[in-house]
């Protein structure tokens, strides 16, 4: 049941402070990470582990890709995240103490199945699933299971199960920083904090909509858009790209910000929008001279950022300003208003929101 909504898509972005708040319910005590909530034997098994490798798919794969930043900054531990068709098709070096996380809002995606299956034969210390349905084949196969919690996603483009995904991501980290010594009792608190913070945030990010509807007039004729991000936001921007592509059948691609020089930038004219994630942090300087080299070039700029960042709208530069939250969590955050841009472009173009052409919800074959 759609309930007040027009679409479960839109249903789904309105869902996420909630799907957060069931997420994290249970796994934190006394501002701490529960980590026996996790699996009775995470803390034995975490304590071990040196190296992470991520296997996942669209959605789940850019949730892994953001997840790499925080297992290196904030666990201490090496990681890679690699395409779940790329990774079993391929020959590769297992690591020493390495866990294998997939990340899966279905559990049945046949090519993330596979992974786990060749992982499991392959010498990797533990199989780990983050995944949305309890009953899926990952769950079953892997030694443990982290589950999203998200409810039941209907619409073919992920929305909730991708920050509920990182919500579960945050935590894993900050268990296993704590467990391998290299996050202090502070840092552990501010990251509970930040999330239990997090969904009365995201209600104020959803206050936007009516603001980021009148911005997605501006691309409704358009046959392309860049997304540009740095750090975290770089794998936001590709999430964004993705959603964007997906239902409003818009050519999207997403860049590290830095890589613009390389390449892109051959591309920017007044026909190309560029969408910037800049909120205010130690990257924002970088991603202000990126910016620069946009609009130099007469590319119409749509920059999501705080207040922190100091940007105004001026020609061609629309800002979206959204309120000041913690940076650990900001990624999270940020990729609310971008999943509405997307929606609003899609229900100006017409297209079926929650049933993109050519696409299916689980990809059971490969
Ligand atoms: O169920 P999974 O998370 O394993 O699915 C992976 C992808 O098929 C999925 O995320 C897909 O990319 C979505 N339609 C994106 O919105």
């Amino acid at each position: 049941d759609k309930g007040p909504y027009r679409h479960y898509m839109q249903k789904e972005i309105f869902e996420q402070p909630v799907a957060i708040m069931n997420t994290l319910d249970g796994r934190i005590k006394e501002g701490k990470v529960n980590i026996e909530a996790i699996a009775p034997n995470a803390a034995e098994i975490l304590s071990k582990v040196e190296h992470v490798q991520i296997v996942a798919c669209g959605t789940s794969y850019n949730a892994g890709m953001v997840a790499r930043y925080w297992f290196e900054a904030i666990a201490g531990v090496s990681c890679d995240v690699e395409i779940a068709s790329e990774f079993r098709y391929r020959k590769f070096v297992t690591r020493p103490n390495s866990l294998l996380i997939t990340l899966s809002q279905s559990g049945e995606t046949a090519d993330t199945l596979a992974a786990l299956r060749l992982a499991k034969e392959s010498g990797y210390m533990s199989a780990m699933t983050i995944c949305n349905v309890a009953s899926s084949s990952l769950v079953r196969e892997s030694d443990f299971a982290f589950l999203t919690r998200a409810g039941v996603e209907i619409g073919v483009a992920s929305t909730k199960a991708f920050t509920t995904q990182l919500t579960c991501m945050l935590l894993l980290n900050a268990a296993i920083g704590r467990l391998k010594g290299n996050l202090s009792e502070e840092q552990e608190h501010h990251i509970i904090q930040s999330l239990q913070r997090l969904p009365a945030q995201i209600e104020s990010a959803l206050v936007f909509d009516k603001q980021i509807e009148t911005l997605s007039e501006d691309f409704a004729e358009k046959h392309h858009t860049l997304f540009l991000g740095r750090g975290e936001y770089y794998p936001i921007a590709m999430e964004s790209a993705l959603k964007l592509k997906e239902i409003s059948y818009i050519h999207a691609e997403a860049y590290a910000a830095g890589e613009l020089k390389h390449g892109p930038l051959a591309l920017i004219d007044s026909e190309m929008p560029v969408v910037v994630v800049a909120p205010e942090n130690d990257l924002l300087e970088k991603v202000k001279s990126n910016i620069e080299e946009v609009r130099a070039r007469g590319g119409q700029l749509y920059v999501f950022a705080d207040s922190d960042a100091g940007f105004e709208d001026s020609d061609n530069f629309k800002t979206i300003v959204l309120p000041k939250v913690d940076e650990v969590t900001a990624p999270i955050f940020y990729t609310v208003p971008l999943q509405l841009l997307s929606y609003h472009i899609a229900l100006i173009k017409g297209t079926d929101v929650d049933q993109p052409r050519n696409l299916a919800k689980a990809v059971t074959v490969e």
